[in-house]
This record gives structure tokens, C-alpha cells and sequence, in this order.
């Protein structure tokens, strides 16, 4: 959702931005833009669509040493060439891109920009109107940028150019992710590092409400009142090659096959010099001693967490609520003397859950964040951070994110309580393998992806108990990259009124790895069956049928989903493939959600 990027050195930029904005297509947009200081004149470029159209139209001549670029997805004005970054103050003396909303755009238009010709419907056109204003009542570049900074109500970062200081690249950021990426004689910014990754691996995290000055030799960060932040910096462990597609044709097949390499990952890092489970005592304690642990997500995320709550809850004996976090304001539960908030977050940069987390730390309560991205802004701000090591997720729709999220979850319940016994390292190795197997098999599913799904309209996938979680990340799969509307069902509930969209031909697809729901489940088929569903069945060797179309090997029923994601993962691939979709960047979608 929206990202920027930001150079100051001394090689030819237009480049380096270009390359940035590649690197953060994958978080959804609508339109790009870039703004390049060259020879005392600001030059601007910026189209709706891909970032191959402003490829496209760029003047070749033009190059510079500072530069600003932007991916926009649109919140304020549609998508088009005038509201997409970088915009311009009347004189054009300042330049600016912006990720993040405005709240109070309107009020400050009537307090300030009287009188001030609006070229755009965004919001960030008022920040770059009142930087200047405020400079032409006499304020130094930097006290009316910080002006700036205390007068919006909302969320950015933004990168500035002022054209009277070719030198210097400004920066400032609040509730949206922000890095400064360190180089040899070059200084970067970018919305994460993914944007940076091709020059440097060494970052300053930024935190709200901080100012940069940052010229080729330095990087100064400031807080809004003017003092100078001495912050060290920090080396990502990633590197440029770890965000390439290689001989995949896209992200999402890579990530995909990935899994069973993630699941291994894990193990080791969650383990100690003996190769016994190991996390962080005082994460475990803090779980042990709660008494009721609250998960808060989103999406998939969210999909993780109903899986986790079973580990919690049948592993060790916790008691565990899952919560949506855009809802969690609105329906606080109760809580109990001593809660633990979990956020589940593979970007670690959600603002949902971000608004969450800022309420239960004011309210006192400890925190948790399970994230993929070390250094995100959720992982500063808990108390304690849960890594997945799942490696840069680049594909929209999440995929390794998810099995990572539920593998941790489970190291995690076992090592607070293991009222079951269970020996998830040993299970884990299991899965790790039959996820290989699934994945060798993925021409068959690229066939029933064409027999059953492509020429659907809609789509059903039913299960019970751990089943249905599964079901609930499968059909969001299918949807968010097929556009095939597809709901996942607790299969005992659809004969309560959803039977009656069943149709001829409809396709619904049955999962079933839980023995105690085996034969219930088989019902359900049976009752969508004789309406005319066209069924196709996943289940576990030992429960299957001969009639089933995907047979997992068997696992351990609890860790179930981390296999039977897999053929879901590849149909909702297929689909999307064989509909001509575009599986890596769906429509409409984003990969970092970092509005409310
Ligand atoms: C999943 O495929 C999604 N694109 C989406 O639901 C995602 O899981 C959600 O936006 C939460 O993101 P997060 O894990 O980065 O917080």
C-alpha cells in the first residue's frame, strides 16, 4: 500500500528509484510517479498503472543525484496522472511524495491555503502547500517542515526536494513504516528495505513523529521539536537475492515450494545447541502467566490465529480469543486482570493492528508480536518480538507467511505446556516432507484448478473444527487472486439457509483431517452432492476415500492445515493462471495494509 523511495548521492538516480519502485510494487498500487532534481530544475514523471508505463514515458536525458519516487494505491481522489505523486507546491519550489492519510486536510485548507490553487484531490497536496507557506512567512527549509509535521492529524512519511537545495533530501514520518537505508557515499529512505535492498543492508529505524536532513555523507534524525536522535544503525539479514523471482514464473509459486524449506528454517531457530525446542523464557513465561491470551490479526493472519487458538488451547491448556483487529475497538471482550495480546502480523506494519497495540500498551498490558519483518513498527513497539523467518514474502496473496505463522504457534504452545505430548519437531519434519510431496504433485491440481474451478463463478470450501479454519485461508486464497467469489464454510452450518445458492455445477470442496469429523463432514458432501455441487474432497490417507481427489500422507491431525494448504494454495494459483489473472499484484489489493 502506497511506498516511497529516496536517494541522495552520487550515481545517476533515476535508476535507483526505478529499481526502489520495483522492489515495492509487490505492496500494491495503482499508479507510480518520480521526481528527479536535475541541474537546479525539479523534473516530474508520473502515470496511472504500472511502472513500466513510467518507464515508458521518462525523458532518457534527464539524470540527477537526488531523487524521489512513489507507488500510489489510491484513498483520496481516483487513480490518475494529476493525483498521483510526487505533487508540487504552487511555486514548485518544494516536491514531495506521501505515504499515509491526512485527516484534518480540510481544516488546515481553511486555517492556511486560502486562496491556494489545488492542482489534485489528494490530501498531500495541503503538506507541500503549507511547507512552502510557512517558509514564506519566514521559517527556515526544516522549522517549516516540522511545522508541518505538528499541524497534520493522520499518517505519513514523506520525502521532500526542496529545488534550492539540490543537496539535501528531507524525510519525516508518523503511523507509516519509514527506513534510512546507510551507504558509501550515497544515503537512502524507502518504505521498507526491500526499496534499498539492491545498494545497502544497513538501516536506521525511524520512529513517528521524526525529522531527517540526509545528504550523501549523512543521515541526521531529529525529533519534531528540533533535537537530534542518536540512533545506531542495524544490518538486515536479507539480501538482494532473497527478493528475486529466479526461474519461478512467479513470486507465488516460488513461496509456495518454499514451505517445506520455511518449516526447516524454523526448527533450527527455534532450537537450542541441542537441537530441543527453544524460545526467548520470558516470552514463554508471559504466556504461561496470562490468563487469557487475546490474538489480534488480520486476513490471513487472523486465519493463523484460529489455528494457534487450538494449539493454546488443546496443547497447553490456555485460554485463547482470536480477534479481527479492525473490530477489536468496537467490541473490547472483557478482559481479565492479566491478559497477554499476541499480534500476528506477517509485514509487522498493519495499521488495524497497530491501532490495537497503541490502546492495550496505554492500557497497560503486555504485548506480543509475531511478525516476518525484523525492526517492522509492530515488532518495536511489543514488548516482545516472535520472528517467522520465512524470507522476504513478495506475492500479495500469503502463503509461507501462513504455515510460518502456524509453525511458531505451535513451537510456541508446546513450549508453554505440552499437556499432550506431542513432539512438534518430529511432526514438523513430517510435515516439511509431505509438503514436498504436495508440491510434486501440482500438475494434477493445475487439472482439477481447470475442471472445477476456472469457469466458476463462485466457490464453496466446507470443513469442520480445524477444517473449517482451513477452509477460511483456502477460500481467501482462491478469491483474492481468481476474483472467483468463494466463501469458506463450517460445513455443518451451510444446511442452516447457504445451501440455497448451491446450484448445478457449483463447486465445492470438502477438507477433512480430523477423524472425529470425518464422517459428519461426508454427510455435508453428500447433502451438497445431491443439490448438484460439482465436490472434490482433500482429506488424510487414513480417513480418505477412494473417491477423494487430493490424498495427504498422513500427519498429525493438529498440524494438519500446514499440509492441506498446499493443494489450496496451488488451485487458487491455477485458477488465477488459467483466468489470465495477475497472481503476484491481484487487483484492488495490497500487500502492507498500512491505513485503517
Ligand atoms: C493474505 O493473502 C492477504 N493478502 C491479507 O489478508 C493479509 O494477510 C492481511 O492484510 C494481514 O497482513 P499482515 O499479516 O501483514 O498483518
Amino acid at each position: 500500500m502506497c511506498g516511497i523511495v529516496g536517494y541522495v548521492g552520487f550515481e545517476d538516480v533515476k535508476k535507483i528509484i526505478l529499481c526502489g519502485l520495483e522492489k515495492l510494487e509487490y505492496r500494491g498500487y495503482d499508479s507510480a510517479g518520480i521526481a528527479i532534481a536535475d541541474n537546479n530544475n525539479v523534473y516530474i514523471c508520473k502515470e496511472k498503472g504500472r511502472i513500466s508505463n513510467l518507464r515508458e514515458c521518462m525523458d532518457g536525458t534527464v539524470s540527477g543525484k537526488l531523487g524521489i519516487g512513489h507507488t500510489r494505491w489510491a484513498t483520496h481522489g481516483v487513480p490518475n496522472k494529476i493525483n498521483s505523486h510526487p505533487h508540487q507546491s504552487s511555486s514548485k519550489r518544494f516536491t514531495l511524495v506521501h505515504n499515509g492519510i491526512i485527516e484534518n486536510e480540510e481544516e488546515l485548507r481553511h486555517k492556511y491555503l486560502n486562496g491556494i490553487k489545488f492542482t489534485s484531490d489528494t490530501d498531500t497536496e495541503v503538506i507541500v502547500q503549507l511547507i512552502e507557506k510557512f517558509v514564506g512567512d519566514g521559517e527556515s527549509v526544516e522549522l517549516a517542515i516540522r511545522h508541518t509535521m505538528s499541524e497534520l492529524k493522520g499518517s505519513y512519511a514523506l520525502a521532500i526536494i526542496d529545488s534550492e537545495d539540490m543537496n539535501t533530501l528531507y524525510a519525516a514520518k508518523n503511523k507509516t513504516p519509514l527506513l534510512a537505508g546507510k551507504g558509501e557515499g550515497f544515503n537512502m529512505i524507502g518504505s521498507d528495505a526491500m526499496a534499498m535492498i539492491n545498494y545497502t543492508n544497513i538501516f536506521y529505524e525511524i520512529e513517528d513523529k521524526e525529522f531527517l536532513k540526509i545528504t550523501r555523507d549523512s543521515i541526521e534524525i531529529y525529533t519534531i521539536y528540533g533535537n537530534r536522535v542518536l540512533r545506531e544503525p542495524y544490518k538486515a539479514d536479507i539480501d538482494a537475492s532473497d527478493t528475486e523471482k529466479g526461474t519461478y514464473p512467479h513470486y507465488m509459486m516460488k513461496e509456495i515450494e518454499e514451505q517445506p524449506f520455511v518449516i526447516r528454517k524454523i526448527m533450527s531457530e527455534y532450537s537450542d545447541d541441542n537441537g530441543n525446542m527453544y524460545i526467548d523464557p520470558e516470552i514463554v513465561e508471559n504466556v504461561r502467566s496470562c490468563d487469557k491470551l487475546y490474538i489480534i490479526a488480520c486476513g490471513t493472519s487472523y486465519h493463523a490465529g484460529l489455528i494457534g487458538k487450538q494449539f493454546f488451547e488443546k496443547i497447553a491448556a490456555k485460554p485463547t480469543e482470536v480477534i479481527i483487529a479492525s473490530e477489536f475497538i468496537y467490541n473490547m471482550p472483557l478482559l481479565p486482570e492479566n491478559p497477554l495480546f499476541m499480534f500476528i502480523s506477517q509485514s509487522g506494519e498493519t495499521a488495524d493492528c497497530r491501532a490495537v497495540l497503541v490502546k492495550v500498551k496505554e492500557m497497560g498490558y503486555k504485548t506480543l508480536t509475531l511478525t516476518n519483518v525484523k525492526g517492522s513498527t509492530l515488532s518495536r513497539e511489543a514488548d516482545n518480538t516472535l520472528l517467522l523467518h520465512a524470507g522476504p514474502e513478495i506475492a500479495v496473496a500469503s502463503t509461507k507467511a501462513y504455515t510460518a505463522q502456524i509453525a511458531v504457534l505451535s513451537i510456541l504452545a508446546a513450549m508453554v505446556d505440552n499437556r499432550v505430548n506431542i513432539d512438534i519437531f518430529k511432526e514438523l519434519s513430517k510435515i516439511a516432507y509431505t509438503m514436498e510431496t504436495l508440491c510434486d504433485d501440482k500438475d494434477n491440481y493445475r487439472e482439477f484448478a481447470e475442471k472445477y474451478l476456472v469457469n466458476s463463478r463462485n466457490c464453496f470450501y466446507i470443513g469442520r473444527s480445524m477444517d473449517y479454519y482451513l477452509c477460511l485461508e483456502a477460500s481467501l486464497k482462491l478469491k483474492e487472486i481468481s476474483y472467483i467469489q468463494t466463501e469458506g464454510f463450517a460445513a455443518g452450518e451451510l444446511k442452516h439457509g447457504t445451501i440455497a445458492l448451491i446450484e448445478q455445477g457449483t463447486p465445492v470442496i470438502a477438507v477433512i483431517t480430523q477423524e472425529n469429523i470425518n464422517l459428519n463432514t461426508r454427510s455435508n458432501i453428500k447433502e451438497v452432492k445431491t443439490r448438484g455441487a460439482a465436490t472434490m474432497v482433500i482429506s488424510l490417507r487414513r480417513l480418505s476415500q477412494e473417491t477423494d481427489a487430493i490424498v495427504i500422507d498422513d500427519v498429525n491431525e493438529l498440524l494438519s492445515p500446514l499440509a492441506a494448504i498446499i493443494p489450496a494454495q496451488y488451485l487458487a494459483y491455477y485458477a488465477a493462471l488459467l483466468k489470465g489473472c495477475d497472481i503476484d499484484k491481484p487487483r484492488n489489493l495490497a500487500k502492507s495494509v498500512t491505513v485503517e
